[in-house]
């Protein structure tokens, strides 16, 4: 038997995850902690929680709060905890990174010291390829090369992934870390590129595709991106960082030209307009170490996004009532004063 707490388990990759394990392990039993922000939904859980209700809790709570971290600990006698509690969008964290500092940072350290003082529970965190900033010619990143982050969001990231290591170097705490790529599929809110795009070309608004569109990502399907996660869970080596994409990267203009093919939209919907402050270029990792444990990808990038779109089509009950809410006047703060580019620059 395993108790696992997973913080985050509201949001989009979180939320998949809890699916993922509680069908792929009949004897694990989930608790997630959540502190319900803009991008927690309990919307997300709601099949979780009829499915699976014996082996799922939810505890609304901060990773910032000790006493009710170490609280859930010793309530739910948890052994493992794996930590995808984050604020996780760029943009905001250069409108307003205080949030990012709090929670991606000393809410990992508060984890790391509850995990230390309940006798060393197994402990992973759920990182990014960002951390190792944006990667020149065709170098793919690797475990060991340096951090080098260059937006707040993506340094409050790699913060926390030091101080996972520092605890597992000075006090033998047994962790891991997985550095996942550009996630899409169900329940990503719409502030990220993707359901952005989709929702917005769903309501014949324009694609805000930021300077020339040329940057590189790669998107990765979220089932693989948990399948990973749980493998290193299971399999990986204490102490030890994996990465977790398809280990290949599409530019941002190719994305949208399958997304907008899968909904049977113009390209007329695309403006380029003023470009991302330190927009990192191009992510990409060498992802052999993950693969040499067994695991593999299942989708590539155009089926991750034709997937994707569809379940947006499918599925407006989710995305309509946020879209009509907190996101709007987020919307007009990140868009409105937005200049349009005619010659994209690179
Ligand atoms: P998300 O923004 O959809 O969800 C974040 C969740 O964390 C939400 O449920 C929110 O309520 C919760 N949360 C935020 N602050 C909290 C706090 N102080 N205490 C408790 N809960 C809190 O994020 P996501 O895209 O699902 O990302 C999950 C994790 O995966 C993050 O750590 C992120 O850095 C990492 N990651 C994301 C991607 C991606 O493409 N989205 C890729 C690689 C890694
Ligand atoms: O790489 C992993 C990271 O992927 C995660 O750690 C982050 O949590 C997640 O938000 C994501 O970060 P990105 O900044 O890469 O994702 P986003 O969806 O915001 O943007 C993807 C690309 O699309 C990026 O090059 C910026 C561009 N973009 C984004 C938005 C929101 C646009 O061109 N226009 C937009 O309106």
């Amino acid at each position: 038997m395993q108790t696992m707490l997973v913080t985050g388990g509201a949001g989009f990759i979180g939320s998949n995850f809890v699916r993922y394990v509680l069908e792929q392990h009949t004897d694990t039993t989930v608790v997630v902690y959540d502190k319900l922000t803009y991008a927690g939904r309990m919307e997300n859980l709601v099949d979780v929680a009829e499915n699976f209700a014996g082996r799922y809790h939810f505890m609304q709570g901060d990773i910032c709060d000790a006493p009710a971290v170490n609280a859930a600990l010793d309530q739910f006698g948890i052994d493992t905890i794996v930590n995808f509690a984050a604020e996780t969008h760029v943009d905001r964290s250069i409108l307003d990174p205080d949030a990012f500092m709090r929670t991606d940072v000393y809410g990992t350290y508060v984890l790391l010291e509850a995990a230390q003082k309940h006798g060393g529970l197994r402990y992973h965190q759920v990182s990014t390829d960002e951390v190792y900033g944006h990667i020149h010619g065709d170098h793919r990143s690797l475990e060991t090369d340096c951090m080098a982050p260059r937006s707040p969001y993506a340094a409050s990231k790699a913060g926390g992934d030091h101080l996972v290591n520092a605890y597992h170097i000075t006090y033998g705490l047994p962790i891991t870390i997985s550095r996942g790529a550009n996630n899409i599929g169900p329940y990503q809110y719409p502030e990220k590129v993707v359901p952005l795009f989709v929702t917005n070309a769903l309501n014949d608004m324009h694609l805000p595709v930021y300077g020339d569109g040329g940057q590189q990502r790669d998107y990765q399907y979220v089932q693989d991106h948990c399948a990973g996660i749980d493998m290193v869970l299971r399999r990986g080596v204490i102490g030890e960082s994996y990465n977790v994409g398809t280990g290949k990267e599409m530019t941002n203009l190719r994305m949208v030209e399958i997304l907008l093919d899968e909904l049977g939209k113009p390209a007329s919907l695309i403006r380029h307009v003023e470009d991302r402050a330190g927009h990192d270029r191009r992510y990409c990792m060498n992802v052999d170490k993950l693969l040499a444990l067994g695991w593999e990808p299942e989708y590539t990038h155009e089926e991750a996004i034709r997937a994707t779109v569809r379940w947006y089509v499918a599925n407006p009950w989710w995305w309509e009532p946020i879209r009509s809410g907190e996101f709007k006047e987020y919307y007009q703060r990140v868009y409105g004063q937005r200049k349009t580019l005619s010659t994209p620059a690179a």
